[in-house]
């Protein structure tokens, strides 16, 4: 979603600007614009414009520059993706101009309650932030008193960077609820929705808590609350790997991050399992564990997916009841808790909106929470009490692959953990088996001439596709239909295969793609059934199996794994599938329409 850029030091800021805007194209952008101050022509310059960072480029003269900016992607919510709501917002005055991510809901009454004679400019809810500094400097205030009433005046979500082209020296920024941080450098200073932005300049970062205010110099960052108390933080260091964040060879992130997921697996081995088979998990961990009566996985997408395993793997094995619930559905119709629930927050950002919401109402009730997360000192992991980390390196395809088998692994460990605390050691070893579940996703990665036939011979041309599954094969076909339908446009629907009868069958007609995926003995023969139920009908069927239920025409045959772990290996070649469906269809894998990797927005 909308991520944020900011320097302020000596050297060229356009280029560190555009550069951090770029290594921001992930979270998914629909308009991109900076703001740079000349020095020598001594104003605030602003470029913006609808669509890729590449247009905003071009746009910007050769020969400007500045040492000071502030550069925005826009993610549209209030108003359509178009040149004039795109950021940065420059007040009426000339002299603020502002890059905003976040909602604010009261901005029509804002409006109404300060500007009833203004015409704004655009149709966004930042505008009004602008307006509203403008306003209080122009009735007598100092310029970071404005800021702090301006703030204080919002409801809502803001992560905000904010310059005055009469002390350009000075970067303003604030946030609540949405992310953003400050990097320290040498002699400059940066700000960034996300350490990957900046880390062109600095590794060394200060986290920035809801409804502080920073003041940020080429020489200082000083942190201070709402009320301008000072707050002494120290910064740390991002660990991320260049590396990590850069292509290499691969033509996209997507497959790049599929072929990483093997060495993900065998990372999270390594993590979470010492030489003696020990499973490290934090002993407060697992005291909340052992003290809760049911555990509600709260999480959005494919997190939600991995969730859904989870659930199955932490009954079968821990015999604890679990409920996994859509983050934006559990906080407007909350189930019945139970006396003791512990709350399983999924999220690979760690940064989804709808995810934190329901962790704030979990905390004013009290209860426990936990958080399987990518993003070390994300906003959910900072605000729930426990973090497990998922060690699956940064993420950077919209389409979510190696944090879902990621979220799935470390599950595995939970559960496994949270058995044998009950004294139900497992009759496996699990290093072991999710290492057996690492050798068969090099195999299925190997095989991918095999999925893109499958995607030119089923997805071509189709508008529709399903996906069905029965037991825990109908998660994973969830999440087969979610990939496909994200990167490649096509209506797909995932399905239990049992339920089809009962009224989507109706939409199976001559040539219609059907693709059944068959890992657990004790439904194989059920979902043959329904495969020749939609053959019957017409359907283009591709069958999926592990190896062992294989039968005659089946299209692919996974290498066989423990049962309790087939996603982590059932669902490499429906994303290799998916891949190579939205490839051919010319579609943009890594940065799929209307999509952000971290939604930032209820
Ligand atoms: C998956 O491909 C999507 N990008 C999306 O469903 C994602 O999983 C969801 O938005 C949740 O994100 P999170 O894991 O960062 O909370």
């Amino acid at each position: 979603m909308c991520g944020i850029v900011g320097y302020i030091g000596e050297v060229n800021a356009k280029e560190i600007l555009l550069k951090g805007l770029e290594k921001l194209e992930y979270r998914g952008y629909d308009s991109a614009g900076i703001a740079l101050y000349d020095t020598s022509a001594q104003v605030v310059n602003v470029f913006k414009e609808k669509g890729r960072i590449a247009t905003l480029r071009e746009s910007i003269p050769s020969n400007m520059d500045g040492t000071a900016g502030i550069g925005h992607t826009r993610w549209a919510t209030h108003g359509v993706p178009n040149k004039r709501n795109a950021h940065p917002h420059r007040s009426a005055d000339g002299r603020f101009t502002l890059v905003h991510n976040g909602v604010i809901e009261n901005y029509e009454i804002l409006k109404n309650q300060y500007f009833a004679n203004h015409s704004f400019t655009s149709d966004t809810d930042t505008e009004v932030i602008v307006e509203l500094i403008a306003h209080f400097v122009q009735e007598g205030m100092e310029v970071e008193a404005a800021f702090r009433k301006g703030l204080s005046q919002l409801k809502g979500s803001y992560a905000i960077a904010l310059i005055d082209s009469e002390n350009p020296q000075l970067i303003y920024v604030a946030k609540a609820k949405s992310p953003l941080l400050v990097g320290v450098g040498n002699n400059c200073n940066v700000v960034a929705s996300d350490a990957m932005a900046m880390l062109q300049v600095t590794d060394q970062f200060l986290e920035i808590m809801d409804k502080e205010i920073v003041l940020v110099t080429p020489n200082d960052v000083t942190i201070k609350t709402l009320q301008g108390d000072i707050v002494e933080r120290a910064p740390y260091t991002a660990e991320i790997d260049a590396s990590d964040i850069e292509k290499g060879t691969y033509p996209h992130f997507m497959l790049k991050e599929i072929d990483e997921q093997p060495g993900v697996i065998r990372n999270i081995i390594r993590e979470y399992q010492d030489q003696d088979g020990n499973i490290l998990v934090d002993e407060a961990i697992r005291s909340a564990i052992a003290d809760a009566d049911r555990i509600n996985i709260i999480a959005c997408g494919t997190s939600y997916h991995a969730g859904l395993v989870g659930k199955q793997m932490i009954e079968n094995l821990a015999q604890i009841p679990v409920e996994v619930h859509l983050a934006s559905e559990f906080s407007y119709n909350m189930p019945l808790l139970t006396k003791k629930p512990l709350f399983l927050f999924i999220s690979q950002s760690g940064e989804t909106a709808d995810s934190r919401a329901v962790l704030v109402r979990v905390k004013e009730l009290g209860y426990p929470a936990l958080t399987l997360t990518n993003v070390s000192g994300s906003t959910i992991s900072r605000e729930a009490d426990y973090t497990m980390l998922l060690h699956a390196g940064p993420e950077i395809a919209v389409a979510s692959t190696k944090a879902y088998t990621a979220q799935i692994a470390v599950l595995a460990i939970l559960a496994v953990d949270s058995a044998r605390g009950k004294g139900m050691n497992p009759s496996f070893d699990l290093a072991r088996e999710l290492g057996l579940v690492a050798n068969a996703m090099d195999v299925l990665c190997h095989a991918k001439e095999d999925f893109e036939a499958i995607a030119t011979e089923f997805l071509a041309t189709t508008r529709n596709a399903f996906f069905i599954g029965r037991s825990v094969d109908y998660y994973v076909v969830l999440e087969a239909a979610l990939k496909l339908k994200e990167i490649s446009y096509i209506q797909a629907e995932g399905f239990a295969g049992g339920e089809l009868k009962h009224g989507t069958i109706a939409l199976i007609e001559e040539g219609t793609p059907v693709v059944a995926l068959s890992t657990q003995e004790g439904t194989n023969l059920n979902i043959r059934g329904n495969v020749k139920e939609v053959v019957a009908r017409g359907a283009n069927a591709c069958v999926i199996a592990s190896k062992g239920l294989e039968m005659d025409g089946d299209r692919f045959i996974i290498p066989r794994v423990h049962e309790l772990f087939t996603p982590l290996a059932s669902i490499v070649p429906m994303q290799l599938i998916a891949y190579y469906a939205a490839l051919h269809r010319g579609c943009d894998v890594d940065k799929p329409r209307n999509l952000a990797k971290s939604v930032t927005v209820e």
